[in-house]
């Protein structure tokens, strides 16, 4: 195996006093709300905001001086470009990190602050992993590849171990999936010291490299769309991490963007904690109804990051909203005449709702010159208050047409 047990136990000896203990809370409002017992792991409060630290943080110490003082390189969707940074800084070694172009601002921003050369190349992972490649052979440095490089699965590992002491009872843990590196780790360290814990990997539908691999046997490149899970968008997990994994974890599920959103604004609300797509994945799975079975039992879901744009947060934050029922869109046909508006404005306000943007649009309707079509933007209570909402208009007479994005959608008539 190119990964020990005492590989995870020897990297929890090195990483201790610089990575951060995390925290693994019970939680009250998200076990109300799954019907399971939630305990969360808090790894978006490292102080590079993701779990990734750990491995980076025992890959570099494992180096030999002459690598160190060369430097290292990685590729990275951004969250192990930050944890590498940043202990490379504190242990002196000079670091490149190649990014692709779609990485959040936040993750680039931060990386350069800390004194990292930052390229930027590519639209996607594998393109960076490519040039971090090229890159590496012509300046000569070492690769500490994100997910793969057993140093790093070990390190990530030490999370595994970590949950086990604080939460000893611990019945299942639901681990987000990238290049699968975390997942091979906690599973390797959980497996070997309980095995009846079930490991449950959690991938986003746009990406799910890892179940691919799964019906392949080995690992194979998928088309990698664009994910609100952007740290989970790897084309292709890794060999090492998938040989590591494959026999210990006991199923994946695949999350959909809406349910990813949902469980973002699910953490800020309940949790109070800023959480990225990926690490708001296992919540969404749990949330989507994916893992039935883990009702009732002890369940710990990894909060394994916390870096996202605030620009992209507000936007998922919407989604979420609009997921929930507690945002809605529609466009309905009324009357241009004097009034028209006031009493459309007037009907929607007296269902309780109320309107966040309302647009006209004369120019471009067929037909009736005495009506005007408008689009509308409600913020409603849930999809209950929606469907009342559709009801009404259609009792009084509007022709209404819902957007489909939360669980009530339809024609009011
Ligand atoms: C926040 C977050 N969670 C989970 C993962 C998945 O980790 P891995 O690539 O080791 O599967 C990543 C990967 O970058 C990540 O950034």
């Amino acid at each position: 195996m190119v990964v020990e047990f005492s590989d995870i136990a020897a990297a929890a000896q090195r990483i201790r006093g610089k990575v951060v203990y995390s925290p693994c809370p019970a939680s009250i409002p998200l076990s109300l709300a799954t019907g399971m017992e939630i305990h969360c792991k808090l790894d978006n409060l490292q102080r590079t905001g993701s779990f990734k630290e750990r491995g980076a943080c025992n890959a570099l110490q494992l180096l030999g001086t002459a690598e160190q003082q060369r430097g290292v390189i990685a590729a990275s969707a951004g969250n192990h470009a930050l944890g590498l940074t940043y202990h490379a800084r504190l242990l002196g070694i000079p670091v490149t990190v190649v990014m692709p172009r779609t990485a959040p601002l936040t993750k680039v921003v931060n990386c350069r602050q800390m004194g990292g050369e930052v390229i930027l190349h590519g639209e996607d992972f594998e393109t960076a992993r490519q040039e971090a490649l090229r890159l590496q052979a012509e300046r000569g440095l070492t690769l500490i590849h994100g997910f793969d490089d057993p140093a790093v699965i070990a390190g990530q590992g030490t999370m595994g171990l970590e949950i086990l002491e604080q939460v000893p009872d611990v019945e299942a843990i639901i681990v987000p999936i990238g290049g699968a590196g975390l997942i091979a780790g906690v599973a390797l360290a959980v497996k070997t010291l309980k095995p009846d814990v079930l490991i449950i990997g959690v991938e986003p539908d746009r990406v799910a490299s890892y179940a691919a691999a799964v019906v392949a046997g080995h690992p194979v490149m998928v088309a990698a769309r664009p994910t609100l899970a952007d740290g989970l968008a790897v084309p292709q997990v890794g060999h090492n991490a998938f040989a590591v994994a494959r026999p210990l974890v006991d199923h994946t599920v695949v999350v959909r963007e809406q349910d990813v959103a949902l469980a973002v604004l699910r953490l800020v609300e309940l949790e109070r904690a800023v959480v990225e797509g990926a690490g708001a994945a296992s919540l969404a799975a749990c949330l989507a109804g994916l893992v039935p079975e883990l009702r009732g039992r002890k369940v710990v879901l990894p909060l394994s990051g916390g870096n996202i744009d605030t620009t992209i947060l507000g936007r998922i934050l919407e989604r979420g909203l609009a997921r929930d029922g507690r945002l809605c869109q529609f466009t309905a046909i009324i009357s241009d005449r004097p009034g028209g508006l006031a009493a459309f404005a007037a009907l929607i306000a007296d269902e309780g709702a109320s309107i966040k943007h309302i647009e006209h649009e004369r120019t471009f309707m067929e037909g009736d010159l005495s009506t005007v079509t408008v689009r509308c933007v409600v913020e409603t209570r849930d999809a209950g208050h929606i469907r009342e909402l559709r009801e009404r208009l259609a009792r009084d007479g509007y022709s209404a047409l819902f957007t489909e994005s939360g669980p009530a959608t339809g024609h009011a008539n």
